[in-house]
C-alpha cells in the first residue's frame, strides 16, 4: 500500500488555504494531498465535519523546572500527554542554566529530564544567566548542535543578567544564526514597589500585580529592543502582556528592525479583577509579567492581526496550590506561573476565530506556522505539506464544552480558565502520523517524544 494511514474528508486548514480533501500519510510524513487516497491505505481515519489543522507548537513551556525552591508540577511526561490531548505536538522548553554550570552541563540536565518521558516531540532553547570564557565559546557550538535559541531573563535572583551580559548574548548569539528572547520587567521597579508594599503590610497576592505596573515591562521591553538594534541582532519578547510592551514592539518593527513578539491567552482572555478572588485564590493568577486591565485586550488581538505580534504561547508552569501557598503571608514568595498547555488551541479557536477576533488562517499562523518559522522548525513542522511531518489536530468546530480542571491532564489542582464556555474543541492528535490522543485521553505510546535539532530563525 502507497500509505500507513489516510486521514479523510477533512477541511484542511494552513496558514493561507482552506480545502477539502485527503492526507496520505507514510512512515510519519505527508506523502500526498488529494482526493479519494483511502484505497490505496492500510488504515483510514475519517474526519468528516472536522477540521484538519498542523499541531500546534507551544514555544514557552516550562516543565520541571526550579523556581523558588520547588518545581513547576508538570514534568516532560505529565505535560507533553496534557499538550497532546490539547491538540499541541511540538514544544520548546526552558533549558535554565543554574549557577556555576556550562551551558553543555544545562542541556545535559534538562535532556535527562525529557529525554525517555516526552510524549510529542520537544526542541529546547536555552536560557543563559551568566556570562564567561566558556559561555562565549559554547554560544556557536550549541546553536550548531540544534538549541539555536536562547533566553535572558531581566528579572528573578540568580536567572537575571543585566544589560551587559545581555549585550553580549545578543551579539555572539546573532552573529552564529540564534535568536534570543526575553522576559523583559524591570527588577529594580519590581523591587522598589515591593519594598513599600510589604513594609505597609500589603502581601496578598494581588499585590504581586501592583508591585509591577505596565510601564515595568514597557520600559524593560523598550530597553530590550535598544540593545537589540545596537547589536544588530534580532529578538524575541515572550509573553507581552500590555499595549505598554506591545507598542515598542510595534515601533521597533516600523522602522524596519527584526523585533518580534509572543503573546498568552491568558493576557488576552483573563484580567487583574481575577487577583480579586476570594481569600488566597489570587495566587493562582500569580504570574510574570501579571494580568493587566481588560483595556489591553483589544490592543493585543489587534497587535496579532496586524502582525506586531506573530505568536501565542502558553507560558505554561503549574505549581499546585499548595506550592502557591509558600506565599500565604507573602506574594513575594508565590512561586511564578500558571497552568496552560492543555487549553491553548482551543481557547484560540473559541475566543479568536469562534468570536470573530482572527480569521481562521491567523489561528493556524499563531499557533503552529510562525512559530515553526521562528524557532526553526520549518517546513518539517508548522504546516501540511507533502513531505512535512504528520503533526495534526483533528478539530471539532461544533463540539462544546465548559473548562472546568476536572477535564484536563495537567498535573496541578486547577485552571486560570475554570467555568469559560467553550465552542469547537480538538477530537484527535496525530504526531508523526500516530494517533495519540482521541477525545480527550492520551492513547500513543509512551516516552515516543523525539528531541527536535532546530536551525536559524526565519525573521517574520
Ligand atoms: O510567572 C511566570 N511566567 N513563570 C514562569 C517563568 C517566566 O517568567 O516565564
Ligand atoms: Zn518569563
Ligand atoms: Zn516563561
Ligand atoms: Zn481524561
Amino acid at each position: 500500500k502507497d500509505f500507513d494511514l489516510v486521514i479523510r474528508n477533512g477541511t484542511i486548514v494552513t496558514s493561507s488555504d482552506i480545502f477539502s480533501g485527503d492526507i496520505g500519510i507514510k512512515r510519519g510524513e505527508i506523502k500526498e494531498l488529494g482526493r479519494n487516497l483511502s484505497e490505496r491505505a492500510e488504515d483510514v481515519y475519517d474526519a468528516k465535519g472536522k477540521y484538519i489543522f498542523p499541531g500546534g507548537i507551544d514555544a514557552h513551556t516550562h516543565l520541571d523546572m526550579p523556581f523558588g525552591g520547588t518545581f513547576s508540577s508538570d514534568d516532560f511526561n505529565t505535560g507533553t500527554k496534557a499538550a497532546a490531548i490539547g491538540g499541541t505536538t511540538t514544544i520548546v522548553d526552558f533549558a535554565v542554566q543554574p549557577q556555576g554550570k556550562t551551558l553543555n552541563e544545562t542541556i545535559e540536565m534538562w535532556r535527562e529530564k525529557a529525554d525517555g518521558n516526552a510524549c510529542i516531540d520537544y526542541g529546547l532553547h536555552l536560557a543563559i544567566t551568566q556570562m564567561n570564557d566558556k559561555t562565549r565559546e559554547e554560544i556557536p557550538q550549541v546553536i550548531r548542535d540544534g538549541y539555536s535559541s536562547f533566553k535572558v531573563f531581566m528579572i528573578y535572583e540568580g536567572m537575571m543578567v543585566d544589560d551587559l551580559t545581555f549585550m553580549e548574548v545578543l551579539d555572539i548569539a546573532s552573529e552564529n544564526n540564534g535568536l534570543i528572547s526575553v522576559h523583559a520587567e524591570n527588577p529594580f521597579v519590581i523591587d522598589y514597589f515591593t519594598k513599600k508594599l510589604l513594609e505597609s503590610g500589603k502581601t496578598a497576592p494581588k499585590y504581586h500585580e501592583i508591585s509591577r505596573p505596565a510601564y515595568c515591562e514597557g520600559e524593560a521591553t523598550n530597553r530590550a529592543i535598544s540593545l537589540a538594534k545596537m547589536t544588530n541582532a534580532p529578538l524575541y519578547v515572550v509573553h507581552c502582556s500590555c499595549e505598554e510592551s506591545a507598542s515598542e514592539i510595534k515601533k521597533a518593527r516600523e522602522e524596519g528592525f527584526p523585533i518580534m513578539g509572543e503573546t498568552c491567552p491568558q493576557y488576552l482572555l483573563l484580567s487583574r479583577d481575577n487577583y480579586e478572588e476570594e481569600g488566597f485564590n489570587g495566587a493562582k493568577y500569580v504570574m510574570s509579567p501579571p494580568l493587566r486591565d481588560k483595556k489591553n485586550w483589544n490592543y493585543l488581538w489587534k497587535a496579532l492581526n496586524d502582525g506586531v505580534l506573530q505568536t501565542v504561547a502558553t507560558d505554561h508552569c503549574p505549581f499546585f496550590m499548595k506550592q502557591k501557598r509558600m506565599g500565604l503571608d507573602d506574594f513575594t514568595k508565590i512561586p511564578n506561573g500558571a497552568p496552560g498547555i492543555e487549553l491553548r488551541m482551543a481557547l484560540m479557536y473559541s475566543y479568536g476565530v469562534d468570536k470573530g477576533n482572527i480569521s481562521i488562517e491567523k489561528f493556524v499562523q499563531l499557533t503552529s506556522t510562525n512559530v515553526a518559522k521562528i524557532f526553526g522548525l520549518y517546513p518539517k513542522k508548522g504546516s501540511i505539506v507533502v513531505g512535512g511531518d504528520a503533526d495534526l489536530m483533528i478539530f471539532d468546530p461544533e463540539k462544546k464544552v465548559k473548562i472546568s480542571k476536572d477535564i484536563l491532564h495537567e498535573n496541578v489542582d486547577y485552571t486560570p480558565y475554570e467555568e469559560l464556555e467553550l465552542k469547537g474543541y480538538p477530537v484527535a492528535t496525530f504526531s508523526r502520523g500516530e494517533l495519540i490522543a482521541e477525545d480527550g485521553e492520551y492513547i500513543g505510546s509512551e516516552n515516543r517524544g523525539e528531541f527536535i535539532k532546530r536551525s536559524g530563525p526565519k525573521i517574520i
